[in-house]
């Protein structure tokens, strides 16, 4: 028979699991309020193999659009839009390839896609590389930079034309609360001359998100093209895969409990992506930034409208935009 103690110890564990349990789910909770569906329109979707990207794609798929997976690995991204397509019985989900660390793959991807499709109305810029080691691009850009902005920056200048001729239309920059310890360095962008840090170069590159968010939607006033960039919230993700933590025996066990109370799925990090590509609520919002599912000021840094403007400068030079631009016109 049970005695009063262990009832006692039985009840305040129980109470104290359970009040876990709703403070995680309110820790995770913003999910993308609206219903609405995009029946006829395209989406693209970078880095959508795994992640918050994978997640991404489905519930684009789920709500009934053609669903464009851009990845760097064919393998996995026709292994991950055949589970899209399982999962969500949308036949119209497709793997395409794309390198952002390669200007050569970006402009090829430009123009399948300008060739092919019809309209773009969404184009959610996830895909990124977080601290990983001293890499360069093929283009010789550092990794985190080459990846996270200029790659990003350079398809979404080469989808523009395509998507004015969509209703209304939007770009989805997915950035990072890291945006504000970032720094733009204009005289060493690529880390060629300066002892390389590697969370430096993500926040760097995060900054750029957002400074590219802010410039874009500037000069797409009046096109009806919106811009506007996002933290999606901290998610268990593949995106630690360089700093040593990511599925170590010390994360798996010691920080489990922390990671589980604290971070979200990845469907769950998916969801302001999603609000900001279908939400009824968005349409003309732009340039703006979001944490999580509610509109926030960013950084300093990411405010000041010249570091915007000389970094969508030096981005065109070092991709070479115009010549891009000509490239993929003809
Ligand atoms: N997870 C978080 O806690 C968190 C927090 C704040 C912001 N974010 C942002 O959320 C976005 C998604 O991250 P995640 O957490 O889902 O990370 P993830 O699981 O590591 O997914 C990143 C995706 O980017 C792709 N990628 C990397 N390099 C690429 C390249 N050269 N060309 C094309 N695709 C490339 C990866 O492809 P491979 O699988 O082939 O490498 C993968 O599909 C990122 O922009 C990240 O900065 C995430």
């Amino acid at each position: 028979m049970l005695t009063n103690k262990y009832i006692v110890r039985a009840s305040v564990v129980g109470t104290i699991i359970g009040g876990a349990v709703i403070l995680k789910d309110y820790i995770s909770s913003g999910n993308c309020p609206s219903k609405a569906t995009i029946e006829g329109k395209t989406a693209i979707v970078t880095g959508a193999n795994t992640g918050i990207g994978k997640e991404t794609a489905m519930e684009l798929a789920r709500r009934g659009g053609r669903v464009i997976m851009a990845c760097r690995d064919m393998g996995k991204c026709e292994n991950a839009a055949r589970d899209v397509r399982g999962k969500t019985l949308n036949h119209n989900v497709f793997a395409k390839h794309l390198d952002l660390a390669s200007t050569k793959s970006i402009k090829e991807f430009a123009k399948h896609i300008l060739k092919e499709e019809e309209h773009v109305d969404i184009l959610i810029n996830n895909a990124a590389v977080m601290r990983c080691p001293h890499l360069v691009t093929e283009d010789n850009f550092e990794m985190q930079f080459g990846v996270n902005h200029l790659g990003h920056f350079l398809i979404t200048n080469l989808l523009l034309e395509k998507m004015k001729k969509s209703v209304n239309p939007r770009i989805i920059n997915v950035s990072s609360l890291a945006h504000v310890v970032g720094d733009i360095d204009f005289e060493d962008l690529n880390w060629e001359n300066k002892k390389y840090n590697t969370k430096a170069a993500y926040c760097q590159s995060k900054l750029a998100n957002v400074l590219f968010t802010s410039e874009l939607a500037k000069r797409l006033q009046g096109t009806g093209v919106t811009a506007n960039s996002l933290h999606p919230g901290v998610a268990d993700t593949e995106l630690g895969r360089h700093t040593g933590m990511h599925k170590s025996t010390f994360s798996s066990t010691m920080l489990a409990p922390v990671f589980w109370f604290l971070v979200k799925s990845p469907k769950e990090a998916a969801q302001p992506g999603i609000y900001l590509a279908v939400s009824e609520d968005m349409a003309g919002i732009s340039g703006k930034y979001f944490n999580v599912l509610k509109e926030k000021e960013p950084a300093p840094q990411a405010l000041d409208q010249e570091t915007a403007r000389r970094l969508w400068e030096e981005s065109a030079k070092l991709v070479h935009l115009e010549e891009a631009l000509k490239e993929c016109e003809s």
